[in-house]
């Protein structure tokens, strides 16, 4: 097939920067390739006009960074929480902007009474899952058209420990993808996971187990469409291209989507002024990009966060630097200008394999 980027080898250059429309917003240069391209934000954020004008300007979607966990949603064992939620859908609709859903079974983020439940009653654990996900993802039916169902259930060796495996094994996994089928038929279901992007040993153990658990599930028939890679990457662990290539087309090989769900990169060993680093942060996402977007199977990128002014790499120790700098992993600095992971971002669209 025809990639964009040898079409546009033979279009008119002017106005274009290595292929990408000067200017262009991502959302466009994404939909160039039939993907979309949009962002993490919180609700706490809606009401910073200049943000929010930037992720108007550049985003088709959106997906919650915190409201849709089980800390946000559920404050007790008989309360639903759902005004943060509520208000970043309303915000999608009024702009008709797609909005995804995460996250329904993660061990992160749980409130401590479901903790407590989770390890002095598991006998209950079924039910608990069953009712939080009939709720919230029927309340959300038709409008969150893709959750990440669950995630980060993949630890260095096997299933990663957590109250949800701790009290119902792998099965927490079928129930949930099967109760979200369930409550939102249309709902594209997504198995979302981190750190398997670079040649480390522990993300190459992690494809493998990642492959074995889809097969697994597949043909006990649980109802997964796709996979989510999170891809917090970082500089100092090189990507594998090779084996990202192999992964995306097994993934794409079983028939499942696949998406970016949670796109920055992570500057916290790279030494030097902010536009070294920069350049590096750019470089490094353009090798992992190439690889993604060569895979047709890739229906969108989502980065988690859009502006340097708010990352969670802030409040996080893997994102702390030893000079006391704060890390640059999102595609337009605090103050709002474009960086060059924007470019990057946009030349790897307009380099794409067109999705059919
Ligand atoms: C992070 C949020 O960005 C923070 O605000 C919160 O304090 C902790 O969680 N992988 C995920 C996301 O799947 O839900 C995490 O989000 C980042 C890592």
């Amino acid at each position: 097939m025809l990639s964009r980027r040898a079409f546009l080898s033979g279009a008119l250059v002017i106005g274009r920067i290595g292929g990408a429309l000067a200017g262009e917003p991502l959302r466009t240069a994404a939909a160039g390739c039939g993907r979309m391209f949009g962002c993490a934000i919180s609700s706490r954020h809606l009401g910073e006009r200049d943000f929010i004008g930037l992720v108007l300007r550049e985003c088709g979607g959106i997906v919650p960074e915190g409201e849709g966990k089980w800390a946000s949603l559920r404050p007790g064992p008989d309360n639903f929480n759902f005004a943060p939620l509520d208000r970043l859908v309303s915000f999608t609709r009024e702009r008709g902007m797609a909005i995804r859903g995460h996250t329904l079974l993660w061990q992160d983020a749980l409130p401590n009474w479901l903790k407590r439940a989770l390890s002095e009653t598991p006998g209950q654990a079924e039910s608990i899952l069953l009712r939080h996900i009939d709720t919230v993802v029927r309340r959300y039916d038709g409008v969150i058209d893709s959750w990440d169902v669950v995630n980060e259930v993949l630890g260095p060796d096997g299933l990663q420990p957590g109250p949800w495996v701790d009290a119902l094994g792998i099965e927490a996994i079928a129930i949930a993808f099967g109760a979200a089928r369930t409550a939102s038929p249309s709902a594209r279901l997504i198995l979302n996971e981190t750190a398997i992007e670079s040649g480390l040993r522990a993300h190459a153990e992690r494809r493998h187990a990642l492959l074995a658990l889809l097969n697994r599930l597949k043909s006990r028939g649980v109802p997964v469409d796709g996979v989510g890679i999170q891809a917090h990457l970082r500089c100092s662990e090189p990507i594998d291209q090779a084996a990202l290539r192999g992964f995306l087309s097994e993934v794409a090989g079983m028939g499942l989507d696949i998406l970016v769900t949670e796109l920055d990169v992570n500057d916290a060993e790279v030494f030097g002024d902010p536009k070294r680093r920069d350049q590096v942060v750019a470089d490094h996402a353009q090798r992992f990009l190439d690889v993604i977007l060569d895979e047709t199977a890739v229906k969108s990128i989502h980065c988690w966060g859009l502006s340097d002014r708010h990352s969670w790499l802030h409040h996080h120790p893997a994102g702390w630097r030893a000079d006391g700098a704060r890390t640059r992993p999102l595609p337009f600095d605090a103050d709002l200008a474009v960086k060059p992971l924007a470019s990057a971002l946009a030349q790897a669209f307009a380099g794409a394999r067109v999705r059919p």
